[in-house]
């Protein structure tokens, strides 16, 4: 049998958290969440029990009283927050605004399904507990969508996951997982959400290596290996990047990284370049080092030697998480020529342990100097 991959992909990246376009007016009928439920319930389960328990919620009043408590858990202040962030036009404001509809409007959704599960989260690590549940759920999910459907995952009510069991009646020994309100979708047409790459998020055979273009094949360099590093902040990515977009910060911290200076400019700008001062083994060395990424409080980049064909290209990254900060440093080997590509050209025998022996130095100076970033933006100097 073969998939029709367009439909699939399609399917996969397009089962989107709909709240906006659920239609309120119309009837959902039992046999579309039946089957949808027979199609969830072939996904895998830990010990193959069956554990699973769907609620299927139509009743108006435990709808509106279902409703009250998701407010009362969080989503009062999503709507209090959409207020807020109403026109920004941020891609908060997005969310926030459609997450507060769903909050105002729940009892109104035609269906509210609540997925739960025998057992209780103990932390044992066991399988077979709600670990096997949410890959039901979201099986559950596109098969609604692929019917034309819509949901949005929420589990905002958990809250107050007591009084919906008593609500629902739910025994002892149950975790509710994600309540799902389900209606049909008003329009079929979705989009598939901005993600990161896989190649920035993908580590082959050992945390943070990664390979730039891993269809390339061919030499082991012609993939542009690299190493990412990431640390999360308690502060936030205006104080980092004020840490990360001083040249001088890391020297701080790495072993291998010695001091810098800017060549023709007085701070971080696109085209600036500076000279960095750097050891290895006890060997000195100097690069010239160009910016090619300067994006406050977000990114900062620079490409080593050759600004098109670097022998090495960095990059900090700053992401915006809660209050804090996460931030990750990257580094890509080549394109172009390297202390490593040499070594590798005139030890080819060699050339899968110097790669996986800069890598290690790389990583452990990288992990210092993240560390070192976070420390310090941590204790408030
Ligand atoms: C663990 C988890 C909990 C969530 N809880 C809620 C929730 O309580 N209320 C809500 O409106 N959306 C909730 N969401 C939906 C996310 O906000 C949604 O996935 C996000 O806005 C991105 O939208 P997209 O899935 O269409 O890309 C939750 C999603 C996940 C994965």
């Amino acid at each position: 049998m073969e998939f029709d991959l367009e439909q699939t992909d399609a399917l996969l990246s397009t089962t989107r958290a709909v709240r906006r376009r659920l239609d309120l007016e119309r009837e959902v009928p039992d046999d579309v969440l039946r089957r949808c439920i027979e199609l969830a319930e072939q996904t895998p389960s830990g010990g193959n029990i069956t554990s699973r328990r769907w609620l299927i919620i139509r009743d108006p009043e435990v709808k509106a009283r279902l409703a009250e408590l998701y407010r009362a858990a969080g989503g009062d202040g999503i709507i209090e927050r959409a207020e807020q962030l109403r026109g920004t036009g941020s891609s908060e404001e997005r969310v926030a605004v459609s997450a507060a509809h769903l909050a105002a409007n729940l009892e109104r959704v035609p269906v509210l399904v609540l997925v739960t599960m025998w057992g209780v989260h103990d932390g044992s690590g066991r399988p077979g507990l709600f670990d096997s549940v949410i890959q039901a759920s979201w099986s559950f999910s596109l098969a609604l969508r692929a019917r034309g459907l819509g949901s949005a995952w929420t589990t905002m009510h958990l809250g107050r996951a007591r009084e919906v069991a008593e609500l629902l009646g739910i025994p002892d020994g149950v975790t509710q997982v994600v309540l799902l309100p389900v209606g049909w979708t008003i329009g079929t047409d979705f989009k598939p959400a901005a993600r990161r790459s896989p190649s920035t998020i993908t580590w082959f055979d050992h945390w943070g290596y990664t390979e730039e273009h891993p269809d390339r094949g061919g030499s082991l360099l012609a993939s542009e290996p690299g190493v990412t590093v990431e640390v999360d902040i308690s502060i936030s990515p205006e104080r980092v990047w004020e840490l990360v977009s001083d040249i001088n910060i890391p020297s701080r911290f790495s072993n291998e990284f010695l001091g810098a200076e800017w060549v023709d400019a007085d701070g971080p700008c696109v085209g600036a370049s500076f000279i960095g001062r750097n050891q290895r083994e006890n060997r000195p060395w100097e690069t010239t080092s160009f910016i090619v990424e300067c994006d406050a409080p977000a990114a900062f980049a620079w490409n080593v030697s050759d600004p098109e064909r670097p022998s090495a290209q960095w990059r900090f990254e700053l992401e915006s998480i809660g209050e804090g900060t996460r931030l990750r440093q990257h580094v890509t080997i080549g394109p172009g020529v390297s202390g490593t590509s040499k070594a590798m050209e005139e030890h080819p025998d060699q050339a899968q342990q110097i790669l996986a022996r800069r890598r290690e130095q790389l990583r452990l100076n990288m992990e210092l100097t993240v560390q070192g970033i976070k420390d310090l933006a941590e204790s408030g100097i």
